[in-house]
């Protein structure tokens, strides 16, 4: 699979911090790969999905995105930019067109894509978000969900090879959260682009194909959901959560009962439980 984000022993540090906010972080990211982020308060995850698309740029180490763009070449952080779409937490912070349709446009009419290209991306991106009746309304008609709807449809407009979701769903009730997530995970299975998710959900972190644990400033943790989950005392120690459906395993064997290999999904758990 062709590397869509490498991180070469990176760090960085803001201006006039003596700690660096990330120190010596090396990662690559596939296509097709879902990759989630997880980690406490300040542990530096914004400040690597920053890096991602030259936000900001590297101290020491080198960031490379699609193989072939650097961020140590000034021209080629433009690209980057357009490579790695990333929607950030707050739907009323990410708004800079007057309708939906501005908002879509915005980048496009940036970087000088023609007038009956853009009007053909608008309309697709709009479509795939289930948005496309919404494309004359103001952002303030919108529910949180739909802005949200709306940001992603504006990065995957530019045809992003990254979506990144920096806690995008954080800010939302549950059925808009669901709503937010189903439109990603329907972008994944039908596009051929990678998803990074930083987020607190944990049902969102077992729907990974991949986990990246921060703690900081650093990678602590690395594996499949399955395989980080595991790390039980160890994620409690650095103040992260367990699922509730490998918590209650944990409980289970504690009282004699071994289901054997390790479960995440929650119906199978049940179906388990029920056959022992
Ligand atoms: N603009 C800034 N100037 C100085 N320090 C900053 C700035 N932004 C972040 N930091 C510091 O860098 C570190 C990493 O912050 P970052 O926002 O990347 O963490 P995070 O994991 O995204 O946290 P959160 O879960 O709260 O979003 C923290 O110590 C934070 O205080
Ligand atoms: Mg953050």
């Amino acid at each position: 699979m062709q590397t869509l984000i490498e991180l070469d022993r990176v760090t960085f540090r803001y201006p006039d911090q003596e700690k660096p906010a990330l120190q010596d972080v090396s990662l690559s990211i596939a296509a097709g790969e879902w990759v989630a982020i997880v980690g406490h308060n300040g542990s530096g995850k914004s400040t690597l999905t920053k890096l991602f698309n030259g936000l900001l740029l590297p101290e020491q180490g080198t960031v490379t995105v699609a193989s072939r763009y650097s961020s140590a070449v000034e021209e080629e952080i433009w690209e980057m930019r357009r490579a790695i779409g990333i929607v950030f937490q707050n739907p009323d912070n990410q708004f800079v067109g007057t309708t939906v349709r501005d908002d879509v446009a915005f980048s496009l009419e940036n970087w000088g894509v023609p007038r009956e290209e853009m009007v053909r991306r608008i309309d697709d991106s709009l479509a795939r978000v289930g948005l496309t009746e919404f494309v004359e309304r103001e952002p303030h008609q919108l529910s949180g969900g739909q802005k949200q709807r709306v940001a992603i449809a504006s990065a995957i407009a530019m045809r992003p090879e990254v979506l990144v979701l920096d806690e995008a769903t954080s800010m939302l009730d549950p059925l808009a959260r669901r709503e937010v997530m189903s439109t990603v995970q329907e972008l994944y299975e039908n596009n051929p682009m990678a998803v990074v998710a930083i987020t607190h959900e944990l049902d969102e972190v077992l729907a990974a194909s991949r986990v990246i644990v921060m703690e900081a400033g650093r990678i602590v943790l690395e594996g499949t959901p399955l395989e980080v989950f595991k790390e039980a005392s160890f994620l409690k120690g650095i103040g992260l959560d367990v699922p509730f459906v490998i918590r209650m395993q944990e409980l289970l064997k504690d009282r004699g009962m071994d289901l054997g290999e390790t479960i995440v999904d929650e119906r199978k758990l049940v179906n388990r439980i029920c056959q022992s």
